[in-house]
């Protein structure tokens, strides 16, 4: 019979895994290999997916393969300037891990509920990388849903871009973003229980 596990013993570790993590804007090689991405993906595969429906795929873009996305996005870009700033955006971390939502059609499990199991596998993957003393953070963009960005990547009809993982080897030395103390006491309402 399978149990449920214990609490972990370094718990403790794992919520300050959580409180450190800041998204990575300047990241250098190396980038994690592909035996260390699938392992990673692994441990990010068992974040919360009703049905365990794995609507989602994963695109690993390295090397000259960013030039190349780069110039597909570049595409979207209204003036000539853009294009060029867009291009350069595509070289900002060894690797981009497009995150690529792929719906499927389910009697009781809503697109919605897929979407959102997409984005807890995502939120755990950048906290593994942390865990791992990668860099890492997600864009939306450039253009995910531009004609020509679908097309270099293969995302189908009914598939929808999330945008990317920027993911490699933190630069030393960067601030990271700050992050303003969220008023978590607004965000929680109670119904019932104990009176606080
Ligand atoms: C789906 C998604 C898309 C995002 N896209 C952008 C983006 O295009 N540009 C940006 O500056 N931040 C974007 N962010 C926010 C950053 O990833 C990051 O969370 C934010 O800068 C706060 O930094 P922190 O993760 O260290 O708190 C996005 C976040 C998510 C979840």
């Amino acid at each position: 019979m399978t149990t449920f596990p214990d609490a972990p013993a370094d718990a403790g570790t794992a919520e300050t895994v959580i409180r450190t993590r800041r998204s990575t804007i300047r990241l250098t090689e190396p980038a994690p290999g592909p035996d260390e991405l699938l392992d990673l993906l692994a441990a990010a595969a068992t974040a919360p997916d009703h049905g365990q429906l794995r609507p989602w795929r994963l695109i690993a873009i390295c090397g000259d393969a960013r030039l190349r996305l780069g110039e597909a996005a570049a595409e979207a870009a209204p003036t000539a300037d853009q294009a060029e700033r867009i291009a350069a955006k595509h070289l900002r971390a060894p690797m981009m891990l497009a995150i690529v939502f792929q719906p499927r059609d389910h009697p009781t499990i809503p697109r919605w509920e897929q979407l959102a199991a997409t984005s807890a596998m995502a939120t755990t993957l950048l906290l593994l990388l942390h865990v791992r003393g990668w860099g890492g953070i997600w864009f939306g963009g450039p253009y995910p849903d531009a004609p020509p960005v679908r097309k270099h990547l293969g995302i189908g009809d009914r598939e929808q871009l999330l945008g990317y993982l920027y993911v490699g080897t933190p630069v030393s030395g960067q601030a990271p973003r700050p992050h303003a103390p969220a008023d978590v006491r607004s965000k929680l309402s109670w119904h019932g229980g104990t009176e606080r």
